[in-house]
């Protein structure tokens, strides 16, 4: 149930849901309403908490890497925070650290999201985040399994869960969905193909959201990180941890920390600021091809 500090973000800090019919001003509102959002007061931020607006996120891929890192943060910044992954047993540690909800996840199978969302109480924030890459072959090599595999967990997996939780993020009056995509989604390079058409078909779906949902009371952030070191190089080499630790050798990748940071500051701004899209690289790091190393 919404309290009332809630009631007064509704109807101060945004406009409520229309119908798609009565959505055609897609401009920035000067109403009254949303300037008085645009003062910034505590009322608009959305993100106190008191026992009765207890605020939900949900993090997918939260056994390791970056959904580690922004479960823990989002339970700092006071959120109860449901964890998806197929390492449930990692999944369980992390929930008793931080008084969360662990709960079994495959986002490629649509029966496993269905029992996951089932689980979901109310969700104010949802990152999508389970995702990632495997192989490094040329186009004329690609292994249709490994593109079925970047396919089917970036980007259907991504579908699935916003499908499913989108009905709570707007009726909680104050939603958030942040899509954790990739330089790989602004540029291809060579033998990563497979990755970049995944990750650029994601952020396609992700941008869209924005547009679909102008009017409601819902944003939409696009977080896409260069080189972050986590178990992701491992998975796209197959098991390799040599081959791994060479991807970050030589500069100083940015950890999952620094970038949950970013995601915790993106979803605690006031419910009117929407940071759209956040590009975020090691200082070492110019573009996906392109990096200062030390010998
Ligand atoms: N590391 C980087 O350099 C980098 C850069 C840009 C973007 N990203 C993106 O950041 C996101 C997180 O990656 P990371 O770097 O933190 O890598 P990671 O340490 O390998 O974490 C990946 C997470 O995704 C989960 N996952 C994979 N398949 C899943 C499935 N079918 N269902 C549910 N969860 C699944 C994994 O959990 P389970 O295996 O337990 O299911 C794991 O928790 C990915 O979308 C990745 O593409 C990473």
């Amino acid at each position: 149930m919404l309290g009332p500090h809630m009631m007064r973000i509704t109807t101060a800090g945004m406009r409520p849901t229309r119908p798609q019919h009565l959505r055609e001003d897609h401009h920035v509102s000067t109403t009254p309403e949303s300037t008085a959002a645009s003062t910034g007061s505590p009322d608009a931020t959305g993100t106190s908490t008191s026992p009765d607006q207890q605020r939900w996120a949900v993090v997918t891929g939260a056994s390791s890497g970056i959904g580690a890192a922004t479960a823990r943060r989002l339970a700092t910044e006071g959120f109860r925070v449901v964890m998806g992954a197929r390492r449930v047993e990692r999944l369980e540690r992390l929930a008793e650290e931080t008084g969360g909800l662990a709960v079994e996840l495959d986002v490629t199978d649509a029966d496993s999201v269905a029992a996951f969302v089932e689980r979901v109480p109310e969700c104010h924030v949802l990152v999508n985040n389970a995702g990632g890459a495997k192989g490094t072959a040329a186009v004329a090599e690609a292994d249709e399994d490994d593109w079925r595999w970047m396919w089917e967990t970036n980007v259907l997996g991504t579908l699935r869960l916003t499908k499913a939780l989108l009905p709570k993020l707007v009726s909680c009056g104050n939603g958030h969905v942040l899509t954790v995509t990739s330089v790989a989604a602004l540029e291809t390079y060579d033998n990563g193909s497979g990755y970049t058409s995944a990750k650029h078909a994601q952020a396609a779906l992700h941008r869209t959201l924005r547009g679909e949902h102008l009017g409601e009371p819902v944003r939409f952030t696009e977080i896409a990180p260069g080189l972050v070191e986590t178990e992701f190089s491992e998975v796209r080499y197959g098991g390799d941890t040599e081959r791994a630790a060479a991807v970050y050798r030589g500069l100083t990748p940015l950890t999952a920390e620094d970038v949950a940071d970013v995601i915790a500051f993106a979803a605690t701004r006031p419910a009117h600021v929407n940071l759209d899209q956040i590009v975020l690289k090691p200082r070492d790091q110019a573009s996906a091809t392109r990096a200062h190393r030390e010998p």
